[in-house]
């Protein structure tokens, strides 16, 4: 609860304080020992650990995806068994019954599963607030509106160039002006915006650019993170010089009082650092069911066709991160690159999974 961290919320934040009236405020005792939870939400951007259910959880729709970005650490050639709607739809009430407060349709690219507006609305019908990750290709104005009916709270797409030649470069030839396209039918239809820029040694330089190009577009916020090196990622790895010098330009903007737009440098190395200490906080569904403590690690805690959620949390999901295992992954992993060493993509760019489920018992 004294940890001075920005988890990644994408927009979440104003709306937890309500969240945990809504779902925990049952008595006045409750009632005012949320409300001090509350202050120190305010004071630290942190979600406390004493909050009993999995707060966040992204569900990866699909990995399949309508481009190939050349960095891609989904990178899945191999058709997997994606869960059907109906098996999504159950994962939701049960999630919903363990009070989750937000859920993020991630992928691969979520907006090519034909149910997905569907999933939306139902998730939304009991109760979660939803995100979701794209990169914009089916994002026009009448998919806009129809997100918004939906009720969605906020779309990240995805914009790594202020130009078309250093976007498509990466991306893939147009995707810079469907992405753009994209991001004006969100905020032409009032959907908060956040635009992520992946850094690498192509088009580290244009971030700036970026920024005031969001800026400009009505974007809320603009984040970039290290690479993760997993998948086709380490084939573009930017030099260390280049990221230090947009961490500078960060900080050197975030103190700027004309900016309007919240920009942010993402680590992916801290999840794995924090979670221990919010061990309720998050975790992730792959397409396939396998639920994740953390999505760049080899570790699996069971998987969905295989029992409810609710089951897996109550035999210790709800307590991973105080399992051997995932503390020495924690312990050990002090850069990006240490990943590498237990991430799930094999060589072969197959993915595979260590099922803890089995050996825990709490
Ligand atoms: C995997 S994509 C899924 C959503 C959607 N297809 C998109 O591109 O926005 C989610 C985000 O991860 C970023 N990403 C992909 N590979 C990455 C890597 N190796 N390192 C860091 N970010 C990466 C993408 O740029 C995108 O912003
Ligand atoms: S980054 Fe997103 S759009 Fe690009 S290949 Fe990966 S999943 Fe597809």
């Amino acid at each position: 609860m004294s940890f001075p961290v920005r988890l990644p919320l994408f927009g979440m934040e104003n709306y937890i304080s309500d969240f945990i009236f809504k779902r925990f405020s049952e008595d006045e005792e409750s009632i005012n020992y949320y409300k001090e939870l509350i202050d120190k939400y305010r004071e630290y951007k942190a979600i406390p650990s004493s909050l009993r259910g999995p707060i966040f959880v992204p569900i990866d729709l699909t990995y399949r995806c309508n481009l190939k970005c050349s960095y891609c650490y989904v990178a899945a050639p191999e058709e997997i068994p994606e869960l059907t709607t109906q098996e999504i739809k159950i994962l939701i009430n049960d999630l919903a019954r363990l009070k989750t407060f937000g859920l993020c349709f991630c992928g691969g690219e979520p907006t090519i599963r034909d149910d997905f507006l569907d999933l939306l609305n139902y998730a939304i019908s009991k109760g979660m607030y939803v995100n979701t990750v794209s990169n914009g290709t089916n994002i026009t104005d009448q998919y806009a509106e129809k997100l918004k009916e939906n009720g969605i709270l906020s779309v990240q797409i995805s914009v790594d160039g202020s130009t078309n030649a250093v976007h498509d470069q990466l991306r893939g030839e147009k995707s810079f002006d469907y992405a753009i396209n994209a991001v004006k039918s969100l905020v032409k239809n009032e959907i908060p915006v956040s635009i992520a820029f992946a850094s690498t040694k192509y088009n580290i330089q244009d971030f700036p650019n970026v920024v005031n190009m969001a800026e400009q577009l009505g974007a809320k916020w603009v984040r970039t993170q290290y690479l993760v090196l997993t998948g086709r990622g380490n084939m573009c790895l930017p030099k260390n010089e280049d990221y230090d010098i947009i961490k500078q330009f960060i900080l050197k903007e975030k103190r700027n009082p004309k900016r309007k737009i919240l920009i942010e440098f993402g680590d992916p190395v801290e999840h794995i650092k924090l979670l221990p200490f919010f061990p309720n906080f998050t975790f992730s569904i792959t397409p396939d069911g396998w639920i994740l403590p953390s999505p760049y690690l080899k570790y699996a805690f069971g998987n969905i066709k295989k029992q409810p959620i609710e089951k897996y949390w109550k035999k210790g999901l709800n307590k991973i991160w105080q399992n051997p295992t995932m503390l020495k992954a924690s312990r050990e992993i002090k850069t990006e690159h240490d990943f590498m060493k237990i991430n799930r993509v094999s060589a072969g760019g197959k993915y595979y999974y260590t099922d803890l489920s089995d050996e825990v018992v709490y």
